[in-house]
């Protein structure tokens, strides 16, 4: 009973904890030299989308505004994926944010095979143009 009561004072802390403006999240400077090796796959952009829509859209939102169904359950926004802020980053930055995740944005390294995580960077650059 202790325990519980305990857990429940956290909670409302710390969700007062959380910052107004988020922190800018950096892939450390080594990814963008990743080499990808999909660079000279045509269907790259392909096999990425079916990882998009099987895991990711629900909440980056189906044209990466966002805006998903899960978002607003969210403590964070989840970033929106075809504006210049994240399609200025290289695809080595981007996969390694999908290799690690940050808080709410799981790390996809055990649940993606190394291909599947490059390829869905591919389909990422779809989404600028929408
Ligand atoms: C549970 C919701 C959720 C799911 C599912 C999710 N993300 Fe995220 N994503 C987030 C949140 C929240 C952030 C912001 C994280 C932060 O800045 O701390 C984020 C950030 C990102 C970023 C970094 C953008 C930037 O600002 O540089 C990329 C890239 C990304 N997600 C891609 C993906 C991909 C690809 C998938 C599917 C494999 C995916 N996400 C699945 C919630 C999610």
């Amino acid at each position: 009973m202790i325990v519980r009561g305990l857990f429940l004072l956290v909670l409302p802390f710390t969700a007062l904890q959380q910052p107004a403006t988020p922190v800018p999240w950096m892939a450390p400077p080594e990814a963008d030299a990743y080499q990808d090796p999909l660079a000279a796959d045509t269907k790259a952009t392909v096999r990425g989308e079916k990882v998009f829509t099987a895991l990711c859209w629900t909440c980056h939102g189906i044209t990466g505004q966002g805006d998903g169904p899960n978002a607003t359950a969210l403590k964070m926004r989840p970033a929106t994926l075809a504006s210049p802020a994240v399609q200025h980053q290289s695809n080595g930055a981007l996969y390694w944010k999908v290799t690690h995740g940050r808080g709410e944005m799981a790390s996809y390294k055990e649940v993606l095979t190394r291909d599947e995580r490059w390829a869905v960077v591919h389909y990422l650059r779809t989404l600028a143009s929408r």
